[in-house]
């Protein structure tokens, strides 16, 4: 039903995306063309929940944007992940508009998800400063030309976070309703990625004044380049927690919260930035549907490396394959007076390395 439940969101919030990229986006006529779309969209799919389908019908300008935003965490994942056997890919289809669906509660499903609830953050923090959302603007809080207890004033548009995580909040988690461990685990990912966002928003200022001389300044805040907060989640990643359900005096043995496995203290719960998962993570050497792992025959790999990169690691001691290819470009090339340039054309010989 869930599976179900994200294809279905997923086609349709593709199909809002190829609808809104082109040049309706930048006009005015999106949202009437949206809404009046959405509206007929919305009650045709099924299974959605219907806190998304409440989302999906009052908010179609937001929904653009969190497709955007989806977008937008899968590639910062598929970047970060370019070197290791995992590379943000999954067995199912509609990774590109749900985030990367996992079959196991891994690191890999929890990095995802928080990759995922940052990105549409993100986005609709972004559509807010620039104007294309109808509810949200710039921080009202830092209002142009107030004066800061630090001697400086608040200038531009600050970036106002508290739409973004709101949204991303609703609509991310409504999937999220069951009362189980995954589920648990699923909203703490969550929302550390929304964490990740608001705790790397940075504050950028302007100098005024004689020459540059600052005695006047004004600031605002603004969004990090995405790029930060997937450093920030891959730390999170490499140091992510593994937790079980905590269960007491509860007939229906509902988990009421996540508390770390092993620790030294009893009944640890993990921080609020933290990245925690239930299961140990395949070893994504070969494919196997089962546990989702695509396996890495193919995927190129580093000759000399010791790393994640190296052919070693990468193949998982199957070995590997040499390609050679002639790279050719144009080198010492001359002026001639007047007037030509006269190039040699250099080759080398270059191998390249896939995994068996
Ligand atoms: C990831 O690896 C898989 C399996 O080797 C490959 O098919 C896919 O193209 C890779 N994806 C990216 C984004 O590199
Ligand atoms: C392969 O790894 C070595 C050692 O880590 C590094 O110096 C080199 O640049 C890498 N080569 C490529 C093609 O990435
Ligand atoms: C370099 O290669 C180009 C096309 O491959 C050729 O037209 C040109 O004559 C070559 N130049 C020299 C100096 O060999």
């Amino acid at each position: 039903m869930l599976c179900f439940n994200r294809l279905a969101i997923g086609f349709w919030i593709s199909l809002i995306i190829n609808f809104g990229s082109g040049r309706l986006a930048e006009s005015g006529a999106l949202s009437s063309v949206v809404a009046l779309g959405a509206n007929i969209i919305c009650n045709k799919i099924p299974g959605l929940a219907p806190r998304q389908r409440a989302i999906c019908r009052s908010r179609p300008d937001a929904i653009v944007a969190i497709g955007e935003g989806v977008k937008l965490g899968i590639a910062e994942c598929q970047y970060q992940f370019r070197n290791m056997r995992w590379n943000c890919s999954s067995v199912s289809e509609d990774d590109s508009v749900f985030g990367v669906q996992h079959k196991r509660a891994s690191k890999e499903s929890a990095f995802s998800s928080a990759i995922t609830s940052a990105g549409v953050v993100y986005a609709i923090t972004q559509a807010c400063s620039v104007g294309h959302l109808s509810k949200c603007g710039c921080d009202t809080s830092k209002m142009e030309g107030k004066y800061t207890s630090k001697g400086w004033k608040w200038g531009g548009c600050s970036a106002d976070i508290k739409h973004g995580l709101k949204i991303a909040r609703k609509f991310i988690d409504a999937r999220e309703i069951e009362e189980n461990a995954k589920s648990l685990m699923n909203r703490h990912n969550n929302r550390a990625g929304r964490k990740a966002v608001k705790d790397n928003m940075g504050t950028e200022c302007k100098c005024h004044g004689v020459s540059g001389s600052c005695t006047m300044k004004t600031c605002w805040t603004r969004l990090p380049p995405f790029r930060k907060i997937g450093e920030h989640l891959l730390n999170k990643y490499n140091s992510a927690k593994l937790v079980k359900p905590w269960i007491s005096g509860d007939r229906l043995q509902r988990p009421k919260y996540l508390i770390i496995k092993k620790s030294k203290r009893p009944n640890r719960k993990p921080r609020r930035s933290d990245l925690v998962y239930l299961e140990r993570s395949p070893l994504y050497c070969d494919y196997d549907p089962e546990t989702g792992s695509l396996g890495t025959v193919g995927r190129k790999c580093n000759r000399t490396s010791t790393g994640n990169d190296g052919c070693d690691l990468m193949c998982c001691g199957r070995g590997y394959n040499t390609h050679q290819y002639t790279r050719t470009w144009q080198c010492n090339c001359r002026f001639h007076w007047c007037c030509y340039v006269n190039c040699n054309n250099c080759s080398e010989r270059r191998e390249e390395y896939t995994c068996k």
